[in-house]
């Protein structure tokens, strides 16, 4: 049998997990819920959930792949020789990745088309609020999906040293680039100060229990948990790595980027429109990346030209394509490792068999936007007509994804036993034997993150569905 697929170098590896980590909720996401519930207030609130929540449940994601060294299927099945519960949560860590890449191709597909017409100065008609609506149903969404699959194909049929690691030693520095280039660029705008001002400023009065909740979700989602994703590429890592230690640099890396974002998308608007107060905010991500920043970007024309406008509309999307495409990647490559490992076929083979079914998934999933009515209107619960990209969302990204969290939990310190885990960690780690975050990883697992993480999907179960 041939070896398993490894990462050339640790750089390597906090690369392509934080790039798998930095994303379009890094970008976008966490500006918007920063501003919405309490600025400053939310930064602590989040900082603390990512050091006390996330990064131990990353370490246990990551340890059951490095002890593994397979995908989160075969890795529950193999640790567990095959007892059907486990089977099943082997299965969830496939099939959520599958369908979670399904709603983030869409979303990424719009990127490419909007990164695209920005490259061709089409700046005023972007900015066009009928634009988004009449866009996400057009048929020019399919050659756009073809060509970030396109992207996505020719990356992971390198495979993990050669693709993956490679893309993202390109791709996060760039970004990395650009994201400082425009921040500096915005913050010389007249009035940006009052947007740092309006993010950092704390407001401790809009700390109610669904913002807790909202950062907690926003924090795991960010960090990439709860997808498969951890566990596999911690399977390409050999026995001499620092888990600990890189993974600590992976979430130091995508807070320090949601954080930067912060520090670009709020000077942007607040130049733009002075007078702006929460209630003009823009409640959604996407209702920010395509339809009010475009503005922002098309009134920049006034003082920097249309060159200079297009430009940095160019990069701003181009900043957010890069961020998509490297967490796309990662979370594609949990299925395909899956099918590679499971039925011993070639990479080329499963990407091609994956990449068909994500394909046709993604293609009818787009088709929620008024193009196909069977899908557009799909279910209705809780009163309200849902289409499929709403259910997917709905059911893969709230629902199971904190359920996948508190299984790994259970899994590691129950199931497969905190000595076997701290094991696998302390290998390749010699400072984290018998250190206080051991002990606090292995307190907090076994007991209230489980606890918290069975609390928020029984409340979103609960809030959801009925
Ligand atoms: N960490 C990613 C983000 O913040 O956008 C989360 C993610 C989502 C990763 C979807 C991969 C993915 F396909």
């Amino acid at each position: 049998m041939a070896a398993r697929e490894q990462f050339g170098s640790r750089l390597g590896f906090i690369l392509a997990a934080a790039g798998s980590a930095v994303g379009i909720g890094n970008m976008v996401g966490f500006p918007v819920a920063a501003t919405k519930n309490g600025g400053g207030a939310f930064l602590l609130l989040y900082a603390l959930f990512v050091v006390l929540i996330c990064l131990p449940v990353m370490l246990a994601e990551m340890s059951v792949g490095r002890h593994s060294r397979k995908d989160p299927l075969n890795a529950y099945t193999h640790l567990t020789n095959n007892e059907p519960h486990w089977r099943v949560a082997g299965w969830l860590s496939i099939i959520t990745p599958f369908m979670i890449a399904v709603f983030y191709l869409v979303i990424t597909v719009w990127i490419f088309g909007y990164l695209f017409q920005s490259i061709m100065g089409n700046l005023d008609q972007l900015a066009d609020p009928a634009t988004f609506g009449a866009f996400i149903q057009s048929s020019d969404l399919f050659i756009y999906m073809v060509a970030v699959l396109a992207v996505v194909y020719l990356i992971l049929q390198g495979g993990v040293k050669q693709g993956i690691e490679k893309a993202a030693k390109v791709m996060m520095p760039a970004l990395f680039f650009m994201l400082i280039g425009l921040v500096i660029f915005v913050l010389t705008l007249d009035n940006a100060f009052a947007g740092v001002e309006y993010y950092l400023v704390p407001d401790f009065s809009k700390i109610t229990a669904s913002v807790v909740s909202a950062a907690l979700s926003q924090a795991f989602f960010s960090l990439s948990l709860g997808m498969g994703i951890m566990i596999t590429y911690g399977s390409y890592l050999d026995s001499k790595s620092d888990v600990p230690g890189s993974a600590k640099f992976v979430a130091l890396a995508d807070t320090g980027v949601a954080f930067i974002a912060g520090l670009l998308i709020l000077p942007a608007i607040f130049s733009f429109n002075p007078d702006t107060n929460t209630a003009e905010l823009s409640d959604s991500s996407v209702g920010m990346i395509f339809t009010f920043l475009p503005k922002i970007f098309l009134a920049l024309q006034a003082s920097i030209g249309y060159l200079g406008a297009s430009i940095v509309a160019s990069l701003f999307f181009l900043l957010v394509f890069f961020a998509a495409i490297t967490s796309l990647v990662s979370i594609f490559e949990v299925p395909v490792s899956a099918f590679m490992e499971s039925k011993k076929v070639s990479r080329k083979k499963a990407l091609g068999l994956m990449g068909a079914l994500l394909v046709v998934t993604s293609v009818i999933a787009s088709m929620s936007f008024g193009i196909w009515d069977p899908v557009t209107s799909f279910v209705t619960y809780a009163d309200q007509s849902k289409s499929l990209f709403d259910v997917i969302v709905d059911v893969f990204y709230d629902t199971i994804l904190p359920l996948n969290g508190l299984l790994i939990c259970l899994f590691v310190i129950y199931r497969w036993k905190k000595d076997n885990f701290n094991a696998e960690l302390d290998e390749g780690a010699p400072n984290y034997k018998g250190s206080f975050f051991e002990k606090y990883v292995d307190f907090s697992v076994g007991t209230f993150i489980p606890v918290i993480l069975l609390l928020i999907f029984i409340n979103t179960v609960a809030l959801k569905y009925f």
